[in-house]
């Protein structure tokens, strides 16, 4: 077990005021955290004065760790496949605890290009997922309009990831703290402005963005731009499967839900506001309407910003803070939170639980930025 996390029968003889386990942050990490400890016996509260109002309210929830293998990013590529694999088995246990629906659908997804420019850049990574042996096959524009008809005559090529799914952030949210709160999990609806505030034997400090200011690790926010549409009549949207495109070099993903909702997302701008602007809105739309025209019908319902916990390698930060005995951290997690929530939630109970790290962590340790590693 961890320096400092006693085993709950432990914890009980030595007082019962000391919880086991103190989490900062009431996003889906820090709840699904907070979960698994509490399924193992631990004494755990969570921390947040408006848990769920991050990054996950913003976020799309598209599990995608293949059409996100991105170049460079080979140990996150790793931990997103291996991520995506639990997540089948974490929405059932999920399901089952908490009674929510989690909105997680597998249709896969489809990534399309509206010009030769456009395909021949996605092509460049689409080999290059393959490479990696990855599950991403070319597809014909007409192959690709028989799959989805609603896409526009315009599509010049593009490629179907079959396991790459969806699932509802905020239904996640609302499930994982459902299931944690069945589990003996409480929440304290307060803001921490330092660790000392924490009343645990172990700190897991699950904040996104607002880990920087507590650890002093380079947590950057990275803004995001997002849209909700609504499908008109009430009906569901008239496509399944998510689609990413580039449309005329915009980058944009579509995710269809069955209650008739399709987010359309996302800006990323080196930018710390949570502004919408017009020149957001515009670019999301004229993208989105580029590739599936029939979203010109849709109600614009939502637009939204939210800022992701971006890093310098863009991987998150998991793992034991050095200098600070019975501090954890993990964030970080910038465009992939959601889909790194199972993995991320066992690797740090696990540490939690034994002491020891899984090898699996190594390459996200919070001590490996060297002089990168303060913020300000
Ligand atoms: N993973 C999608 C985004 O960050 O916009």
């Amino acid at each position: 077990m961890l320096s400092g996390a006693p085993s709950s029968t432990e914890s009980v003889k030595r007082g019962p005021r000391l919880n086991d386990v103190g989490v900062v942050g009431g996003g889906p990490v820090g709840w699904a955290i907070a979960w698994r400890c509490a399924q193992r016996g631990l004494r755990v509260v969570v921390h947040d004065d408006r848990p769920g109002s991050g990054a996950s309210r913003v976020a799309a929830g598209m599990l995608s760790p293949v059409a996100e293998a991105y170049f460079g990013e080979h140990e996150l590529t790793g931990l997103l496949v291996e991520s995506a694999r639990r997540w089948p088995g974490f929405a059932a246990d999920l399901t089952e605890a908490s009674g929510v629906d989690l909105g997680h659908r597998t249709d896969g997804t489809l990534v399309v290009g509206l010009t030769a420019d456009d395909v021949a850049v996605a092509g460049r990574l689409w080999a290059y997922q393959q490479g990696l042996g990855l599950p991403i096959t070319r597809l014909r524009p007409s192959a690709l309009r028989d799959l989805e008809p609603a896409l526009t005559t315009r599509v010049r090529g593009g490629a179907v990831a079959p396991g790459d799914h969806q699932v509802d952030p905020r239904r996640l949210v609302a499930a994982l703290r459902t299931a944690a709160e069945r589990a003996g999990v409480t929440l304290r609806p307060a803001h921490v402005g330092a660790l000392s505030e924490v009343d645990a034997r172990v700190t897991v400090v699950a904040a996104g963005c607002g880990a920087a200011p507590l650890t002093g690790l380079p947590v950057r926010p990275v803004k995001g731009q997002v849209l909700r549409l609504r499908a008109p009549g009430g009906g569901p949207p008239g496509f399944r499967h998510v689609i990413r495109g580039y449309a005329d070099g915009e980058p944009v993903y579509l995710v269809p839900r069955d209650s008739g909702e399709v987010v359309v997302g996302a800006t990323v701008e080196e930018r710390a506001d949570t502004e919408v602007t017009a020149g957001g809105v515009l670019t999301l739309l004229r993208a989105a309407v580029e590739l599936v025209p029939e979203l010109t019908e849709y109600e614009l319902v939502e637009t939204v910003a939210g800022q992701r916990p971006g890093t310098p390698d863009n991987a998150p930060i998991l793992g034991a803070l050095p200098g600070r005995p019975g501090v954890l951290v993990a964030t970080g997690h910038h465009r992939h939170g959601i889909v790194l929530t199972p993995v991320t939630a066992d690797l740090v109970t696990d540490l939690i639980v034994t002491g020891e790290p899984d090898p699996a962590l190594a390459p996200f340790s919070p001590d490996r930025f060297g002089k990168e590693r303060t913020w300000n």
